[in-house]
């Protein structure tokens, strides 16, 4: 199969890479840049732990070819904060206990953030419904949620 020439901008800084035509952009992220932060999950999209922005968007990287983001600007869980600090959303995570094992927890941040861009004063079934895509098998989703309220909370009080 014919590789394809592509340009991904990750966190700013653009990359160019040659790709096979079926290679994932979770994989390019990963094991081609360094971007661990996005994990494989289930690879078939129902797990959420690979979400990344695409253009702006929370996307699942396992369901898109690096070809499909050529051109793109991609953000990942690394780019939120500069290194060594934390987002006001990933603050909130550790003051709330909202991870374990933390396996989901780069997807569901960058769920969550992106969903807090327009999300004014959500509530608890709001922000439910905006992470349903995302899943956690250790924390039983209520810490997540009181993160990501204390969150918008917090920002409604700094308006
Ligand atoms: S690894 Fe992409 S949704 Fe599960
Ligand atoms: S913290 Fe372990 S899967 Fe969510």
């Amino acid at each position: 199969m014919a590789a394809h020439d592509i340009s991904l901008t990750v966190n700013g800084t653009e990359h160019r890479l040659t790709v096979e035509p079926r290679t994932l952009l979770l994989t390019v992220l990963r094991e081609e840049l360094g971007y661990t932060g996005a994990n494989f999950g289930c690879d078939t999209g129902r797990c959420g732990a690979c979400t990344v922005r695409l253009d702006g968007e929370a996307i699942k990287s396992c369901l898109r070819f690096a070809v499909q983001a050529d051109g793109a600007e991609v953000e990942t869980v690394e780019g939120l904060a500069p290194e060594g600090e934390l987002t006001p959303l990933q603050e909130q995570f550790r003051e709330h206990h909202g991870l374990q094992c933390g396996y989901c927890t780069p997807g569901m941040v960058m769920t969550a953030d992106t969903y807090l861009r327009d999300a004014e004063a959500p509530t608890r079934e709001e922000i439910r419904e905006a992470i349903e895509g995302n899943l956690c098998r250790c924390t039983g989703y209520h810490n997540i949620v009181d993160a990501i309220e204390a969150t918008a909370a917090k920002r409604g009080e700094e308006r």
